[in-house]
């Protein structure tokens, strides 16, 4: 889509408005009435705002369904500390999750240990962010002794290979939790059948551990799932929402740990990382294919996408960054997107039956269990790494301002 068109319907001060970073809002309240900024002004949006002021409501209508979303402002740190004032927190291993959940409960305040191998990279990494050996950074056996709550954030094959030894120090008093139903959900396969005896909660952030450290970091907070797997003690959805706030979430969303890992994986594979990728590589090799060069096939495949109007969707959805582009532009994307969705439809029903199944994480389970899985994984990154599109992308990026 040429630029041109897109800048004739741009609407400066509207435009720089709605698509400022979002901020953690104060109160979830009727979301669907809030899509379309993520700053509603007093003056123009007073009822919106009225709205935002009143506290503590947890049933909220999204389009037509009531949902339970928790928030942080019911944790403050004062009710954290107190609430969790006996529980050491035994988070085991120092990945993605590990880093950003650890770091976060440690900056809140908590009684946090980290448990990882000895001899792996998480060890040192742990110890460059001031993890202090035989202090609050133990071998994974001696974290999980000292726990009353295990958070379990080895890798999902990991959580499978080492669950032999973890599951009888998993004793009666102690909490189990997740950070993504994988483990418990496909217990056929990944023979992870947790103790009958103890709370088993999950918190899954919706994005890379990274991120969950960032937001921590600027005074907002990641969106997460919650639920419960397992309630002995009656406490286990109310542990596992003030977790959820402990690690860094500003809104909870309760679902299950089977619709948990359902959507996860049906997401990562599909919109957000493998649908998309398909997407791009089919659209780009058609166009190098019909004559364009690669800096045109990657700007009108990638860059404008990531840099323009996906973030325009990210802040006020697709009908509003429709409104934003050409007349041109909009009557052929509401044109194609229907034959678009037809052909994908039946792909993506696969891809759900493939999940649910559990071909999914038997495919995960086999591939990263295996000794050389980084190797085989670096070996696949740098197949991508050196596709057309991805170099072409690299010195197009090169010339952002930002880097030059
Ligand atoms: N990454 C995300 O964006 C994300 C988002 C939401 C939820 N989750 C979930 O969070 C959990 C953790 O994921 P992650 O991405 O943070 O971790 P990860 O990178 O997949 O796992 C890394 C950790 O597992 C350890 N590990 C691997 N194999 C091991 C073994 N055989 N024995 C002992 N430790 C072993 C590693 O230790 P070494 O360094 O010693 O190898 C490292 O500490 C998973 O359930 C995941 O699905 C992840």
């Amino acid at each position: 889509m040429a630029s041109r068109s897109f800048n004739r319907s741009w609407k400066p001060p509207l435009v720089r408005q709605l698509i400022s970073p979002p901020v953690q809002r104060r109160t979830i309240v009727g979301l669907t009435s809030l899509s379309r900024t993520s700053r509603p002004s007093a003056t123009l949006y007073p009822a919106v705002l009225s709205r935002q002021q009143a506290r503590g409501v947890k049933s909220i209508d999204f389009a037509g369904h009531k949902e339970t979303v928790y928030e942080r402002e019911d944790w403050p740190r004062e009710k954290l500390l107190e609430y969790f004032k006996n529980d050491t927190l035994a988070l085991i291993g120092y990945g993605s999750q590990g880093h950003g959940q650890g770091l976060n409960l440690r900056d809140n305040g908590m009684n946090v240990i980290i448990g990882v191998r000895k001899n792996g990279a998480s060890w040192k990494e742990a110890q460059q962010d001031g993890w202090v050996p035989g202090t609050n950074l133990f071998d994974v056996d001696e974290a999980i002794s000292k726990g009353t709550i295990v958070m379990n954030l080895l890798s999902d094959a990991a959580q499978s290979e080492t669950w032999p030894a973890i599951k009888p120090q998993l004793t009666k008093g102690k909490t189990l939790y997740f950070s993504h139903g994988f483990s418990p959900v496909f217990k056929d396969l990944t023979k992870v059948d947790v103790p009958t005896d103890i709370d088993v909660i999950l918190v899954a952030p919706k994005g890379s551990g990274r991120t969950v450290r960032t937001l921590f970091r600027e005074g907002r907070g990641i969106n997460s799932s919650v639920a419960v797997f397992q309630d002995v003690t009656g406490k286990a959805e109310e542990k596992a929402v003030a977790l959820g706030v402990a690690v860094g979430s500003g809104y909870l969303y309760k679902t299950t740990f089977e619709k948990e890992v359902y959507s996860d994986l049906y997401g990562e594979r599909g919109c957000l990382m493998g649908g998309i990728h398909g997407m791009f590589l089919a659209q780009y090799e058609v166009l190098r294919e019909r004559g364009h060069s690669p800096s045109e096939a990657f700007n009108e495949t990638v860059e404008e996408a990531t840099q323009s109007l996906y973030p325009l969707i990210g802040a006020n959805g697709m009908d509003w960054m429709y409104a934003a582009c050409s007349t041109t532009a909009r009557r052929g994307a509401i044109d194609w997107s229907g034959r678009f969705k037809d052909t994908l439809k039946p792909v993506f029903n696969d891809l759900y039956d493939s999940v649910k199944d559990g071909r999914e994480t038997q495919r995960s389970l086999d591939f990263n269990s295996q000794p050389d899985y980084r190797e085989k994984y670096e070996k696949e990154m740098k197949e991508i790494r050196e596709l057309e599109i991805w170099r072409a992308g690299k010195a197009v990026r090169s010339l952002r301002p930002e880097n030059q």
